[in-house]
């Protein structure tokens, strides 16, 4: 079944939205329950197609798990593992689920894990991963598109990372965590989802320290230590970073309820400079709004804190009406531009040099047939279709839905014109088509 959205630009969004548990910190968090014997529940578990996989992958493992819809908590049981691999199947279609390297490292002192491979957006290596897991003493062979891990004895070390790289800081934050003695990680990634995650290590008996600064020192503990808990997923920053753009960039004003503002601040920073109102209304909430035409702005994408990725092509909708030309240097990924022809399709006047884009604001963006190519340039053409005069379609929802719930039922309850149809029968189906993706209960 094909479905899309339909858009009809020009309204103004207003009221209020509650953002979700964060996409990339909880399916870390779900990989590391691998670490549990017992039932560890989580918190705050959004609905998404990637949720969803990872819990496949678990499963597959032979971990059961139960999702409770009403309360969005997964518990999942991983008193049994019942295997090392993690097929390729799963693991290609989303590059997260490569966390279980570390889990399983830590846990079984071997796995067997297929390589994610390149990616839309860039060819997104896993190198420091197999270096860092070699550092702590894991015989490592790559062999038929397969990593295999031996490691009967992991010993900690220190470990320094050529880029903060997220994903390889969890990994072996996860391989340390049962390693015998100290390991350094220097250089490493401190986004909020690397301090969630160590937070959620440290409650299941783990002895971490340092996550969100350059350096977690993790003091390796015995497997018997690590014991079930409870835990709430922070909340989403990237999806409340997404709201904020839609509301400022339809001149509305909202109220973005659930959320930690201090994760937000390079981000709420550059939406001010370009002219946009941001106010504290409650420690968990802030106020956002924005009544005349954006001002360009300059930014280059960075590790945390620096201006996130995963939020450079919604800015860069708000950029192509502003008042001026700003200029984005996109310094993560060789292939993150991948919103620009549809933005161009819409009007928008774009010059792109390989990592370096320019755009030159022009009056009004106007709508048409557009198509989601990743997650976060769909979004971003999603929030272009809003602020565009006429009526807008975007396909390959696929993908806006492995990272945002109920995307359109919280743009409705802002007030935007969207709806999703199935494209065979031109029927409205709805609330996203999340129906059943996470309703299967197999503890
Ligand atoms: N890199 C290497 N070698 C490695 C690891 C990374 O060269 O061994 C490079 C990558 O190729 C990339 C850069 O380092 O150019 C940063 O990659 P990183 O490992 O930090 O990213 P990730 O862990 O693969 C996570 C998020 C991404 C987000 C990045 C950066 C998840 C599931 N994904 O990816 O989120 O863009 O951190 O913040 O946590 C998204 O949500 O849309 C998304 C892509």
């Amino acid at each position: 079944m094909v479905e899309k959205f339909k858009i009809q630009g020009g309204e103004t969004l207003k009221g209020e939205v509650s953002i979700g548990g964060a996409k990339n910190s909880v399916l870390k968090l779900l990989a590391a329950t691998i670490l549990v014997k017992g039932c560890t529940k989580i918190y705050n578990v959004p609905e998404l197609t990637d949720v969803s996989i990872m819990l496949n992958v678990l499963s597959d493992l032979g971990a059961k798990y139960d999702y409770n819809k009403a309360e969005k908590s997964v518990t999942i049981d991983a008193t049994n593992i019942t295997s090392i691999t993690a097929k390729y199947e799963l693991v290609s279609k989303m590059r997260a689920s490569f966390t279980v390297l570390g889990a399983l490292v830590s846990r079984c002192k071997e796995a067997i894990v297929a390589l994610p491979g390149g990616c839309a957006i860039g060819e997104r290596r896993v190198d420091f991963h197999i270096k860092g897991l070699e550092t702590l003493g894991a015989k490592m062979k790559i062999e038929n598109g397969y990593v295999h891990a031996k490691a009967p004895k992991l010993v900690g070390a220190d470990i320094y990372l050529d880029i903060p790289s997220v994903g390889a800081t969890e990994n072996l934050m996860l391989a340390a965590v049962t390693a015998q003695g100290s390991t350094r990680i220097q250089n490493a990634a401190q986004e909020p989802e690397i301090v969630d995650l160590a937070n959620f290590l440290n409650t299941i008996g783990a002895d971490i320290t340092g996550a969100g600064t350059s350096e977690i020192v993790i003091n390796g503990v015995k497997l018997e230590q690590l014991h079930p808990a409870e835990y709430t997923t922070i909340p989403d920053r990237i999806e409340a970073g997404t709201f904020m753009a839609a509301v400022v960039a339809t001149k509305g004003k909202a109220l973005i309820k659930n959320i930690y503002p201090a994760h937000l601040t390079f981000f709420n920073d550059k939406l001010i400079q370009m002219g946009a109102s941001i106010k504290l209304a409650e420690p968990t909430a802030i106020e956002v709004s924005c009544k005349n035409r954006l001002n360009s702005i300059n930014f280059v994408t960075q590790p945390y804190p620096g201006f996130p990725t995963d939020l450079q092509a919604i800015a860069m909708t708000l950029l192509t009406t502003a008042n001026g030309v700003g200029i984005i240097t996109e310094s993560l990924y060789e292939n993150r531009f991948m919103q620009v022809p549809d933005l161009r399709r819409m009007g928008a006047d774009i010059h792109q040099d390989r990592n370096h884009a320019i755009i030159k604001g022009v009056k009004h963006l106007s709508g048409a047939n557009i198509a989601a190519p990743d997650l976060r340039a769909g979004a971003a053409l999603v929030i272009a279709a809003l602020m565009a005069n006429g009526e807008s379609i975007v396909e390959k929802l696929h993908h806006v839905d492995r990272g945002y719930e109920c995307f359109e039922a919280k743009l409705r309850g802002l007030g935007a014109k969207i709806t999703r149809f199935n494209d065979e029968d031109g029927v409205n189906v709805g609330v996203n088509n999340l129906k059943g993706v996470l309703n299967e209960s197999r503890l």
